[in-house]
């Protein structure tokens, strides 16, 4: 079963589409699909890991991952931040950690950066920002897993994924790679997105990661003419709701389109990292439902593992 995993056919199947991995699911069926899913490991001193995940670009996923760490951390937790971005990178811009590079360990472990609160790492920080970033897939895998491996967190509360979108080979040695407590799938209410967020629950389903939610990004916006809150994509906002519903997952936050979330954005300063802004309030809820669901999650796991004990 493995080699046929590892066969380049199968391989650029997956990196096609976020169909890849329920392509594998609905080809190998059964029990045989669990055998694509080797022994995955757990970082050392990393408490809690939590994937942000989208099937479509520019839908909010960085924005997303970045607010929500750094909410956690304002919430004294000890977060890090990993972007798993290898062909675009952006954390280092939404932290403002451009110009900073990596260091490393006496054990040539990677030293995360401190900034706002909250440590990160992304690739962005170890070349230079100029140079497209032109990996192929194998190369791809090969960052992640390193980046999974080689880098010294010290202890973590929690453990932030920045995914790419989609599910090609990130994602994939990804599943193959790390326990992960939880994913968040990020989307707009654009009709198009929901295929996605369909899409994007199947996978994790596939890979045995719980979704703990779906984040509605970009879902209203306050008119500065009559200052009510108006559907941004036009009367969709529900549709996420209840297709999540039909999924069996849950919607757990609406954010709200505001042009500073993109200029603090851009300025490397989040809104969460501003104290008394109330923009961050509702990344702040988020945080908070995170932390919930997680730890129930947790407590449900125990009780599983208690039921197989006796
Ligand atoms: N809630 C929001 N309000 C305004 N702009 C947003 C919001 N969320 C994201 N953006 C902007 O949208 C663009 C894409 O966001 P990004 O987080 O990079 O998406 P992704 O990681 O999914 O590609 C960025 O310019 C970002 O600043
Ligand atoms: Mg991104
Ligand atoms: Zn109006």
């Amino acid at each position: 079963m493995l080699s046929y995993f590892k066969s380049n056919s199968l391989k650029s199947v997956f990196s096609k589409s976020c169909l890849g991995l329920g392509l594998l699911v609905r080809h190998f069926h059964g029990d045989h699909a669990k055998d694509f899913l080797p022994e995955k490991i757990e970082l050392p001193n990393v408490s809690r890991v939590i994937a942000v995940s989208s099937c479509k670009g520019g839908v909010g996923k960085s924005t997303v991952a970045t607010n929500l760490a750094v909410s956690l951390g304002q919430l004294n937790l000890r977060v890090g931040l990993l972007d798993l971005d290898i062909y675009g990178p952006s954390i280092p811009m939404l932290l403002g950690t451009s110009e900073k590079g990596i260091n490393v360990t006496d054990e040539n472990k990677f030293i995360p950066i401190k900034k706002h609160g909250i440590s990160s790492i992304s690739i962005g920080n170890m070349i230079e920002q100029s140079k497209g970033l032109i990996w192929r897939g194998p190369l791809v895998s090969g960052v992640v897993k390193q980046l999974l491996n080689d880098t010294d967190w010290g202890e973590l509360d929690y453990l932030v994924l920045d995914l790419p979108p989609g599910t090609g080979d990130t994602q994939i040695t990804l599943a193959q790679t790390l326990k992960m407590d939880a994913s968040l799938i990020v989307t707009t209410p654009q009709r198009l997105a929901l295929a996605d967020v369909i899409r994007g629950v199947e996978m994790f389903k596939t890979v045995e990661v719980p979704v703990a939610g779906i984040v509605e990004n970009m879902s209203w916006f306050r008119c500065p003419n009559c200052n009510t809150k108006h559907n941004f994509m036009g009367g969709h906002a529900q549709s996420v709701k209840d297709v999540a519903a039909k999924l069996g997952v849950k919607q757990i936050a609406q954010l709200p389109f505001v042009p500073e979330i993109a200029v603090s954005s851009d300025r490397g300063v989040p809104v969460t990292a501003q104290l008394g802004n109330q923009l961050a309030q509702p990344y702040f809820s988020l945080a908070n439902r995170v932390i919930e669901i997680i730890t129930e999650l947790r407590l449900e796991k125990e009780k599983e593992k208690e039921k197989e004990k006796n």
